[in-house]
Formats: C-alpha cells, sequence, structure tokens
C-alpha cells in the first residue's frame, strides 16, 4: 500500500489513517446504489476535463454508456469530428475506439441528464472579473447553472459528482440548490471528485493517476454513493490508490495540490533570480536539493513561470478562501507564489530588452512556443502572452511560431490588452505568426524560447544563425537548449538562473541590469 520510492509522505496518503479517510473499503465497488445501477453516465462540459476524463471512462467501461455534453456547439461538433478541439497525445486513439460505441458527444444536455445516474460537472470555474471576490475567488456560475438545470430536469435520483475545481464547501451549495428543488421520490448526492490530470499528459494520468480522490457525506447513503463512483474507477485503478474522505477535505486537496505545485515553480524561479546575480547555476541547485528524497526532483525546474488554466486560479482561490476564512497571513502566505511568477515573466522580459542594448523599438524578436507548456495547444495565462505584450509595448516586431496554436488564438490572446495597441491595424503590423521556426527566426534580432517544445531542441542553429541579424542572441526560458554548442556558434546567450554570456552586450548593461 505504501509507495516506498515515494518517501515518508506517500504514508500519509495510505490506507493507514483510517480515522481520517480511507481507500476504498474491499466491500465496496458496487454497481449498486438505493436499489439502482450506474449504467449512463452523463459529462456536463467537454473542455480540457470532461473530454479527456470521459473518453478514458468510455474506453474503459464498455458497458456503460458515457456522454458528454456541452452548450457550446462548435466545441461539440468538433468532438464529433476528425479535429478534436484539443490537442493531447494518444486522445485521437482514445476517442475514436469507443465513440458512436459507448461515448457520445452531444449539445442535448437536458436528455443526458434525464438519463444519467451518474453527473459529472466539469465546467469551468474561472477567476471571478467582477463583483465580490473580483481577480481571486473563483467564479461558480457554470457550476451553478448545473445545479438548478438537473434540479429543474431529473426525474429520478442521481449521484452529482463536482469534479471541477471549486472552493470549499462548494458541494454544499450545489446540495442546497438540489434539495430546495428536488421532486417527491428523487434523492441526490453530491460528491467530490477533483481531477489530477496535467494537459500534455493527460490520457496518460488518467489511465494510471497516482490517486483518484472521492469525498462524500459520512451518511449510509452518501458513503453508497461514494463506492459506485468507485465502481467506476475500479474498471481500472487498483482500489488502493482510491481513496476516500469526507467532502471538505477531498475539495479542499485539490487547491492544496495546485498550491504546492505552484509554490514549487515559485520558489525555484525565486533561486533562479539569486543565482543570475551570484553566478550559481540553478539547474546545478535544483540537482542538489532534488536528490533529497524529502524534497524530491519533480517541478524544480526553473522557467519563465507557471501557465495554464488552473495554478494561478486556484492558488488566488485559495488565497480568497483564507481571506474569508480571516487568515490574512495564509492568505499573504500563497499571494506570494502568484507575485513571484509575475516578477518572473517581468524579469525575463526585462532582461530581453537590457540585453538588446537597452531598446527593443523596431527591432524583431522570434518568439518559439505560446502555449503555457509541451504537447498541448492551450495558451490559458500562458507566460508567453506576458512576455510577447511587454515586448509589444515597448514597440518590437514579434515573430511567433508555435507547433500547436492557431493563428487567431495567439492574436485573441494579445489582444486581451488592446491599450498596448494605438490602432486596430497595429497589433498586425507588429505580429507576424509564422509556420515553422526557421522563418520566424530570419532576419529577426534574437530568439526567444517560450515553450520548451521538443522541437526546438533539435532545430537547426547554424542555419538559424546565419539568417539573423548580427549581434544574435538567444534567450532560453526553458533551459532546452544546448547553451554551450550555441556559444560556439556565435550566439549571444541567456538563460534563466545562470551566467553564460562572455560577450560585449554586458559592457553596455546599465546600473540597473538584472533587477526589474
Ligand atoms: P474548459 O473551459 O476547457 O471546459 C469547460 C466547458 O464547460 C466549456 O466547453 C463550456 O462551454 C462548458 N460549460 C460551461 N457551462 C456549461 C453549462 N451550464 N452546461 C454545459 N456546458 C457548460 O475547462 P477545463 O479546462 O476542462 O476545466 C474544467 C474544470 O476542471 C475547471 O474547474 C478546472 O479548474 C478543472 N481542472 C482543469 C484542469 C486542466 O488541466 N484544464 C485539470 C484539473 C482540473
Amino acid at each position: 500500500m505504501v509507495d516506498p520510492t515515494k518517501g515518508i509522505n506517500s504514508e500519509n496518503t495510505s490506507c493507514h489513517h483510517r480515522n481520517t479517510f480511507s481507500c476504498l473499503p474491499k466491500e465496496s465497488g458496487n454497481t449498486s446504489f438505493w436499489g439502482m445501477s450506474v449504467k449512463k453516465i452523463c459529462c456536463i462540459g467537454a473542455g480540457y476535463v470532461g473530454g479527456p476524463t470521459c473518453s478514458v471512462i468510455a474506453y474503459k467501461c464498455p458497458e456503460l454508456q458515457v456522454t458528454v455534453v456541452d452548450v457550446n456547439p462548435q466545441r461539440i461538433a468538433q468532438w464529433n469530428s476528425d479535429e478534436l478541439p484539443i490537442f493531447e497525445p494518444s486522445l485521437d486513439e482514445v476517442v475514436k475506439s469507443c465513440r458512436g460505441r459507448n461515448l457520445f458527444f452531444s449539445t442535448d444536455v437536458d436528455q443526458a441528464i434525464l438519463e444519467a445516474e451518474l453527473i459529472f460537472i466539469s465546467v469551468n470555474t474561472p477567476t471571478k472579473n467582477y463583483g465580490l471576490g473580483k481577480g481571486r475567488a473563483a467564479d461558480l456560475k457554470f457550476v451553478e447553472s448545473c445545479a438548478r438545470r438537473i434540479a429543474e430536469i431529473a426525474k429520478s435520483s442521481k449521484i452529482v459528482v463536482e469534479k471541477s475545481t471549486v472552493p470549499v464547501k462548494a458541494a454544499e451549495s450545489i446540495t442546497n440548490i438540489l434539495k430546495a428543488n428536488v421532486k417527491p421520490g428523487i434523492k441526490y448526492q453530491v460528491l467530490s471528485n477533483p481531477e489530477f490530470l496535467a494537459e500534455g499528459t493527460a490520457i496518460g494520468d488518467l489511465l494510471n493517476p497516482d490517486r483518484v480522490l472521492i469525498g462524500g457525506e459520512q451518511t449510509s447513503e452518501g458513503q453508497e454513493a461514494v463506492s459506485a463512483l468507485g465502481w467506476v474507477y475500479q474498471h481500472w485503478v487498483p482500489r488502493e490508490k482510491i481513496i476516500t474522505m469526507n467532502t471538505w477535505s477531498s475539495e479542499l486537496s485539490k487547491l492544496a495540490a495546485n498550491a504546492f505545485l505552484a509554490q514549487r515553480i515559485s520558489s525555484i524561479n525565486a533561486m533562479s533570480a539569486i543565482c543570475e546575480v551570484t553566478g550559481a547555476d540553478v539547474s546545478e541547485v535544483a540537482h542538489a536539493i532534488g536528490t533529497d528524497s524529502r524534497i524530491g526532483n519533480k517541478f524544480l525546474k526553473a522557467s519563465i513561470g507557471f501557465g495554464g488554466s488552473c495554478f494561478q486560479k486556484d492558488v488566488l482561490n485559495l488565497v480568497y478562501l483564507c481571506e474569508c476564512l480571516n487568515l490574512p497571513e495564509v492568505a499573504a502566505y500563497w499571494q506570494k507564489v502568484v507575485d513571484i511568477n509575475d516578477y518572473q515573466r517581468r524579469r525575463f522580459s526585462n532582461q530581453i530588452i537590457q540585453r538588446l542594448f537597452n531598446t527593443v523599438t523596431s527591432k524583431t524578436i522570434a518568439i518559439l512556443g505560446f502555449a503555457f507548456k509541451k504537447d498541448t495547444g492551450d495558451t490559458r495565462e500562458s507566460s508567453a502572452i506576458y512576455i510577447c505584450q511587454h515586448l509589444l509595448e515597448e514597440g518590437a516586431h514579434i515573430n511567433i511560431y508555435d507547433p500547436k496554436v492557431k493563428k487567431e488564438q495567439i492574436l485573441k490572446d494579445l489582444s486581451s490588452r488592446p491599450e498596448i495597441f494605438d490602432s486596430p491595424d497595429r497589433l498586425n503590423e507588429l505580429v507576424t505568426i509564422c509556420p515553422d521556426a526557421y522563418t520566424a527566426a530570419a532576419d529577426s534580432h534574437a530568439l526567444v524560447i517560450c515553450t520548451e517544445w521538443d522541437e526546438f531542441a533539435n532545430l537547426d542553429y547554424k542555419k538559424i544563425y546565419s539568417h539573423m541579424l548580427k549581434p544574435a542572441f538567444v534567450f532560453d526560458g526553458r533551459l532546452i537548449l544546448d547553451h554551450n554548442s550555441l556559444l560556439d556558434l556565435g550566439f549571444h546567450v541567456e538563460v534563466i538562473g545562470k551566467r553564460l554570456t562572455r560577450d560585449i552586450s554586458r559592457v553596455v548593461r546599465t546600473p540597473a541590469a538584472g533587477s526589474t
């Protein structure tokens, strides 16, 4: 049960602590609950979580009918086409193997609710951009509208599973809405079942999860519902990896997991700033601390900061929760994780400007990678957006290449701050979306790695160098390139967390160089 490779911490998530939580008990995993059984599953929300999660459920549970519904008809049409709305390695194969058999994508939300015994809510819970808690609290309006729809439509009892990431006690609100509108003879149980997949490795994470978390009411009906959901996962997940606990612990565990992961990135990025000033090398420091089994070596790569739809949103959500709970010191602690992330992005783009002789106005900068990480086309909260916008503010021309992000998405993301552009045409004048890295780099002053796509490590940098303006600069924001080879080719190279260059431009650095 305890994974010896994971050190002492894994014991805390083991089955030994039955007082507070447990693995799915042996007698559980029953298909039946309240005299019913799970045959049809509905998932509301066909996004990065709902789509892959339910595709894997359908793939692993051929006897269940899984219907994923969404209010966005375009998204559903894409799920039913050859070009899926999201890119994830192996997702195509999984979807194609069961679509039309026991996996369906539909806009008919009501019908899917009516038929299902078990309903996942996987809708978006973005940071609120209005009203109370603006900029920090999670906006639960989509989750709430799902609860109201279920209450209105349902003609039989349902297990409602909160898969979206929500603040602690959200399940209570869903329960209240369902129970306030309940029809005679219908029962509801609301479970928390947060999703821990990471974009880019979603299918592998879903097929072989570290754990599945199910939180439920500590009543016999609640435990029956937990058991029914556990039975679905037990089709492919070993029982000891299915952890059950009370609903609030489960909800908080998701926020806590993302806060801890984000905190590691901000910690190593804070170290990278010290390294650049002192001459230490952040990769060496990361290796040294990562070999300590208490720390472990994952999530210790310095970079231009974390992105994605979750980390910032969930940490801010935690900050807001702490403030509401009158825990200002705890709120301030977690807020710093986000502050350091902003600092790191700004520090990197300032470094580009300073190294390019303190101005990028009218210079051309090639940006390689726009997605928030490799192996996804998702750009939500991508650090590349912030870095490009900062360079555009300074009057730079930027050429952008990303293997998976579409032109329209890049332009939409960059226009999120219209004040940067003094006329609507200015964005198109300053930004060129390129079909490959070589086109992006041609006639540019600098090449900036913003996403760690594997292909960027294997480019012909000799050819790239020959087509760039001199002195030619490379800024490696992801620590993926062979820096010594680049120096040998004649590039001036800047990397996060390490002093490398031995060239002329350091001489012209202003006293403010290296600071932000
Ligand atoms: P998403 O934005 O990709 O997808 C959400 C979908 O829900 C959209 O297609 C939207 O049209 C649909 N929707 C919204 N309201 C609806 C309604 N009332 N009825 C039907 N459909 C509705 O969001 P994503 O990334 O899938 O995230 C969903 C939840 O999962 C969020 O709470 C997120 O924090 C959480 N999560 C996300 C992860 C990720 O890597 N993206 C990982 C783990 C959790």
